[in-house]
């Protein structure tokens, strides 16, 4: 059975003292969470976080890593550097990273690769634009970057992998894809890992929805066939709001 995995993309919010408050009151809201619960927080917050969640459920996510093991990069962050602070899921790919730093297909799969090497567990994120989805392109789109993302990853490694679909268009707008709408293009991007690496690995991973999923729309998002879990971003600024997901409810 897979274990559904629920994460919180803070984005660039939350200072350390905002990190301590906010897990301090999430730690006993999502305790006897069924899913797996992640926050992934700012670089500088992963200390604090580190301490606010030890002994808890919640596991340690950052939001991005550099594909370098070390080297003459300025302002990067390696994955060692990241594993010593104890985080284990690390977001690759965002729609905002692409869409405001130049990230590719190439350079989110070579990212995918340090953070495999480097024993962080990649979650890569995949998702086509408003004017994509309205020319029809939606399929080709998240094929193209599934097949970048995974170029050249083995198959034994695809456990260490969480893919997220984030439809760009309801990243922060409040505009959820409809949960059949979320579901069918899942069980496109896992017909595109089927392809590449069969059948049974690739119904064994875990897809995520994201974008605007929050504590209204989680039940109905979480009970679809095809969706492993959620990657929250604005719901998971509010412990409350961000543990109601997490303790979504299946709907038959
Ligand atoms: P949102 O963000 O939940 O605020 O739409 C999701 C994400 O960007 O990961």
């Amino acid at each position: 059975m897979k274990r559904p995995i629920i994460a919180g993309n803070w984005k660039m919010n939350n200072t350390n003292a905002g990190t301590k408050a906010l897990l301090t009151e999430l730690v006993p809201l999502v305790k006897d969470a069924k899913c797996e619960v992640v926050v992934c927080v700012p670089f500088t917050d992963i200390d604090t976080a580190r301490k606010a969640i030890r002994g808890s459920n919640i596991k340690l996510g950052a939001q991005n890593v550099h594909w370098a093991p070390k080297g003459a990069f300025t302002g990067e962050i390696s994955a060692e550097m990241l594993r010593e602070l104890k985080v284990e899921y690390v977001l690759i790919g965002h729609s905002e990273r692409r869409q405001y730093f130049g990230e590719t297909d190439e350079s989110v799969n070579a990212r995918v690769k340090a953070a495999i090497d480097g024993g962080l567990k990649p979650i890569i994120c995949v998702g086509e634009t408003l004017e994509e989805r309205e020319s029809g392109k939606t399929a080709e789109v998240v094929i193209r970057q599934i097949n970048g993302a995974f170029k050249d990853i083995e198959k034994y490694d695809l456990k260490k992998i969480v893919v997220a679909y984030e439809p760009v268009w309801a990243i922060g707008t409040g505009k959820t894809a409809t949960a059949q709408d979320a579901n069918d293009t899942i069980a496109v991007i896992r017909k595109a890992l089927r392809k590449l690496y069969g059948k049974t690995a690739a119904n064994a991973m875990r897809i995520q929805y994201g974008g605007s999923m929050n504590a209204k729309n989680a039940d109905e998002l979480m009970s679809m066939k095809e969706i492993d879990g959620g990657l929250i971003g604005g719901a998971s600024l509010k412990a409350a709001d961000f543990a109601r997901v997490v303790n979504y409810q299946e709907i038959q």
